[in-house]
């Protein structure tokens, strides 16, 4: 017998071999498209930090659904842009508010034929930019901020959200709108918690995507980048609370939290490619310095490959058609 006598080369010679022995595969019904609509918008708006990214019309947002559709990704996840904040961020829960006026189109356009969601935080509706309602010292109110969360999950239910995305951190959010939420009659609406969620600074181009002007940060709710045991505790608890989805977000500096709470969750898990993700993919392409199209493929195979089931992308469009 030669030498070598074990040749794992022999698995990946030819693209028919590799393609045969491909542990991940992406598929157009793992990827959820997250999209922006601007209150007041006649046209698609560009947005500089996020190149091929728009804040949509309500026209272009329909336009867009019914592509979701047709190229059969698994849903759309939808935030607004409102004209006008305020300290409570009143325009989340009022149904004439950009996002619920957006979801009631969406769901127009497509029906059940693919999952709408609708991102379930106050920072794009409050004039301080924080996800929860301040107390008189400036700090975020949770217990406060839970009662605006109900309030918002079912001006969503109602305007058509198949599922509601819970981004904000607070404790005991999931459990308090899945209460609020069966109360209501609305056993139907899936709930999705951002279990655990890094205060990232890969968050940085989403800021300008829904022109939220932060004071401070948001260490004080989002998770800190060094502790992953700590996710494991927040997706148990959003678990125990009735989470039908669980989600790690941001996604690439965190492939060992999306391996780690695969492995302990008995519902599907989501990971969430965020704006800075997208952008630095994007930055380094146009500088020449990455090949674009491979780095996108490679990005979120590696997502998957840690152990999400499910990716939100702002390139899902795009994925799904190359892989057509
Ligand atoms: C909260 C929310 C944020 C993102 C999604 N939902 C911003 C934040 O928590 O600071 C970021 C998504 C991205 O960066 O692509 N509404």
């Amino acid at each position: 017998m030669g030498y070598p006598a074990q040749r794992p080369r022999r698995l990946r010679s030819t693209p028919s071999v590799r393609r045969l022995v491909a542990e991940t595969r992406l598929h157009p019904a793992d990827l959820v498209l997250p999209v922006f609509v601007r209150e007041g918008a006649t046209e698609p708006v560009p947005l500089t930090s996020m190149p091929g990214v728009v804040q949509h019309s309500l026209e272009s947002l329909r336009k867009t659904a019914r592509e979701v559709v047709e190229l059969g990704l698994g849903g759309i996840m939808l935030f607004g842009v409102p004209a006008a904040r305020d300290a409570v961020g009143s325009g989340a829960d009022d149904p004439d508010g950009i996002l619920n006026v957006a979801l009631r189109a969406v769901r127009e356009e497509v029906g059940d034929d693919t999952v709408v969601m609708a991102d379930l935080c106050l920072d794009e509706f409050t004039d301080h930019g924080h996800c929860g309602v301040l107390a008189v010292d400036g700090s975020v109110d949770n217990d406060a901020t839970l009662a605006r969360y109900a309030s918002m999950a079912l001006a969503q239910a109602d305007a058509g959200a198949h599922v509601v995305g819970l981004s904000g951190m607070m404790d005991g959010q999931v459990g308090y709108v899945r209460a609020a939420l069966d109360a209501a009659g609305r056993d139907d609406v899936l709930v999705l918690a951002y279990a655990a969620k890094y205060a990232s600074a890969f968050f940085g181009p989403f800021r300008e995507a829904v022109e939220s002007t932060l004071t401070g940060d948001r260490m004080s709710y989002q998770q800190d980048p060094a502790n992953a045991t700590e996710a494991l505790r927040e997706v148990r608890l959003d678990l125990e609370e009735g989470a039908d989805l669980v989600m790690v977000k941001p996604a690439m500096p965190y492939l060992d939290v999306v391996r780690a709470v695969a492995e302990v969750s008995d519902v599907p898990v989501a990971a969430y490619q965020v704006s800075g993700e997208y952008a630095m993919v994007e930055a380094a392409a146009a500088a020449g310095m990455i090949d674009r199209e491979r780095a996108i493929m490679e990005s979120l195979v590696g997502i998957k490959r840690a152990g999400a089931q499910i990716v939100l992308t702002y390139w899902a469009a795009e994925v799904a058609r190359t892989l057509r």
